[in-house]
């Protein structure tokens, strides 16, 4: 059994999404053993609580920087045993000691289809703010692995939904989470529990 890390800032939707994937046994060869957030307060640490599963609060706010933060957030995924972590709605850039701690090992979900709207900037409510701005018709979510580049790293599974008249930013985010979101990334997180997930350069081989 894999450990799997959570990281969140949020409501933890995709957090739930996960939780309920692995009470249907959906989630093979692997167990969310801890949530870490960044922001003390948040919905997503109840969600955890009410799950019985150790969460712990390591505040941006008390880090002079991105390099100190990025060490503590890696010296206590490495204390915890993680074998895969997963950023679902994390909202901090980390430097690169924790994809050098964890290579392959780290995936992300974000909510549009890179490599469109995506990178510095685009993230929550402001990217389908961008979609909704640009007139596509098509949008959706990626799971990817982490690497330095921010949302740069191989691409594990996209899935697309309609634009449609009438959309607001809230309700296209609604839609993409629903029928994208919380379904790519249980699935992707599964894969790689799997062993069914191969990196291959800049690209990834699911089986
Ligand atoms: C989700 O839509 C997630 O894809 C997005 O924030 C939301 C978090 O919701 N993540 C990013 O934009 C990261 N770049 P949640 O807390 O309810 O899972």
């Amino acid at each position: 059994m894999l450990n799997i890390a959570v990281l969140v800032s949020g409501g933890g939707t995709n957090l739930q999404a996960l939780i309920d994937a692995q009470n249907r046994g959906e989630i093979k060869g692997g167990k969310i053993t801890c949530v870490i957030s960044s922001k003390p307060g948040v919905y997503a640490l109840q969600r955890a609580e009410k799950n019985n599963i150790p969460s712990f609060v390591i505040p941006r706010s008390e880090y002079p920087d991105i390099a100190s933060y990025t060490a503590a957030i890696t010296e206590k995924l490495l204390q915890e045993k993680a074998d895969l972590i997963v950023y679902a709605g994390f909202m901090t850039i980390l430097d690169s000691q924790i994809v050098n701690a964890f290579p392959g090992r780290m995936m992300n979900v974000h909510p549009a289809l890179i490599p469109s709207f995506c990178g510095k900037g685009f993230y929550g409510l402001h990217v389908h703010e961008a979609v909704l701005e640009s007139g596509v018709k098509l949008t959706g979510a990626t799971v990817h692995f982490v690497t330095e580049e921010c949302d740069g790293g191989p691409i594990i599974m996209q899935k697309a939904v309609e634009v449609k008249n009438g959309d607001t930013p809230e309700i296209l985010q609604k839609r993409v989470m629903e029928e994208c979101e919380w379904k790519i990334l249980p699935l992707s997180v599964s894969l790689f529990c799997q062993g069914r997930i191969k990196i291959d350069g800049n690209k990834t081989i699911v089986e």
